[in-house]
């Protein structure tokens, strides 16, 4: 069997004590009881936790066979979506095939840019195009304005008839334009739960679509996450990694550090620290509490934020992500005239260069004032990162409940909309 995700805390020592654990236990518990007894705030929004056990063999065949459907036809494929109807795939995608963006798979929807969405057309113009258009609520703007453009774009080049096979939405089941469209126009769709919001929706259609159009294993994605959720479901610290991480981030919190960076050692990932931003920012940012989720990609930001982390304001934790067999390896060459010194690296993998820089940032920041933890990935694959979504999905539904809060509403995101709205001119706002 594959392994699993394990949680390093050595560098806590000094910051957090075995008391301070101990005395999370009764927020843990009852933040554990509001979601496994679904009686906390929220508890409409639970679809989530057991979705790994529950995503049948029907759904999974269906989005193969439209991945396929779509896959033989085109040779461009445009995932419309924004927040947690896109930054899951976006995720995935770019850690495990970052070749497909901009090749195959295109994102649009997630910005209001026209100087980026006119550039994305001209990239499709002598391509062969389709459509997963993604949203929840089917009402957002972003991606309802990206969806008018690029679906009027290939109506131009495959006329109305043509341009059906083409269209996949993933949308709510009754509500919303976007299910409107798909039904009138007879589009292939999936819908999305009622009880699963959109930053816990990677394991959905949502996410699990444009992935198999990649060329992901999503049945492999959904063992991951399967294995993960068996290890969370109690409240012992000691095998509960998502519990113990979500304790020790509330007791941090407490102490006054009120941002935490997420940090891998791998560019690949930095869509993972994307999605992992929505997932704990919108889950926990309410009543005037939050620790803010920051991010940076090393070793690449040692050289840019390094500096303040070492010895800026003592306000951080930090989560480094690394990933334990990397995937492709290049070794560092001996060179005979060793002009750069650099020989006595010779015959070494750079990821062994990597993996040392892990080490030694861990040691330093921590030395520096900066407790840290790391949460280790066995391999760069669906089933870890499969055991990594729920493993954070989890731990945010607690975390949030133990900030006293509802971790599966967002009700801040709706200020700027409305101010929008009323500058845009629409009707009824
Ligand atoms: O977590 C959430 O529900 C939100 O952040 C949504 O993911 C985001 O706003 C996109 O919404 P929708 O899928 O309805 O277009």
């Amino acid at each position: 069997m594959a392994k699993k995700l394990t949680l390093d805390t050595k560098y806590l020592d000094g910051f957090i004590s075995s008391e301070d654990l101990g005395k999370t236990s009764s927020d843990l518990e009852r933040a554990h009881a509001y979601l496994t007894e679904r009686k906390g705030p929220g508890n409409e929004f639970l679809g989530w936790m057991d979705l790994p056990e529950e995503i049948d063999e029907n759904t999974v065949l269906r989005i193969e066979k439209a991945a396929a459907d779509l896959n033989k036809i085109s040779d461009a494929i445009v995932v419309i979506g924004i927040g947690g109807s896109y930054l899951g795939a976006r995720a995935t995608i770019d850690t495990l095939v970052p070749e497909a963006i901009n090749e195959k798979i295109f994102f649009a929807g997630y910005n209001l840019s026209g100087d980026y969405m006119h550039r994305l057309l001209d990239k499709l113009k002598d391509r062969d195009v389709s459509i997963i258009v993604i949203s929840k609520s089917g009402t957002t703007t972003e991606p309802a304005i990206a969806f008018r453009v690029v679906k009027n774009f290939l109506e131009e080049k495959y006329g109305s008839d043509g341009l059906r096979n083409r269209i996949v939405c993933v949308t709510d089941r009754e509500k919303g334009a976007l299910r409107n469209i798909a039904d009138k126009e007879g589009y292939t769709s999936f819908d999305i739960s009622d009880d699963i919001g959109g930053r816990y929706s990677v394991l959905t259609p949502v996410g699990l679509l444009p992935m198999a159009c990649a060329g992901i294993d999503i049945r492999d994605l959904i063992s991951g996450a399967k294995e993960q959720r068996k290890d969370s479901l109690d409240c012992d610290l000691d095998t509960n990694i998502s519990y113990k991480y979500a304790a020790v981030r509330n007791i941090l919190y407490h102490k006054g550090k009120r941002i935490e960076i997420l940090s891998s050692f791998d560019n690949n990932l930095h869509y993972i620290d994307e999605w992992w931003k929505q997932l704990f920012g919108e889950s926990e940012g309410k009543g005037g509490r939050s620790i803010f989720p920051a991010s940076c990609d090393f070793s690449t930001d040692l050289h840019s934020m390094g500096q303040l982390i070492q010895q800026g304001e003592r306000d951080l934790f930090e989560t480094f992500l690394i990933i334990e067999t990397a995937g492709n390896r290049c070794e560092i060459p001996h060179d005979e005239d060793n002009l750069d010194n650099l020989n006595y690296l010779a015959g070494k993998q750079i990821d062994y260069v990597n993996r040392k820089a892990h080490e030694a940032t861990a040691e330093a920041h921590f030395e520096g004032g900066v407790p840290n933890l790391t949460v280790f990935l066995p391999e760069k694959s669906a089933f870890s990162l499969g055991c990594l979504f729920y493993f954070f999905e989890k731990a945010a539904g607690i975390s949030g409940h133990m900030f006293k809060t509802n971790p599966f509403d967002q009700p801040g995101v709706e200020a700027y909309k409305q101010k929008m709205f009323r500058l845009l001119g629409k009707p009824g706002s």
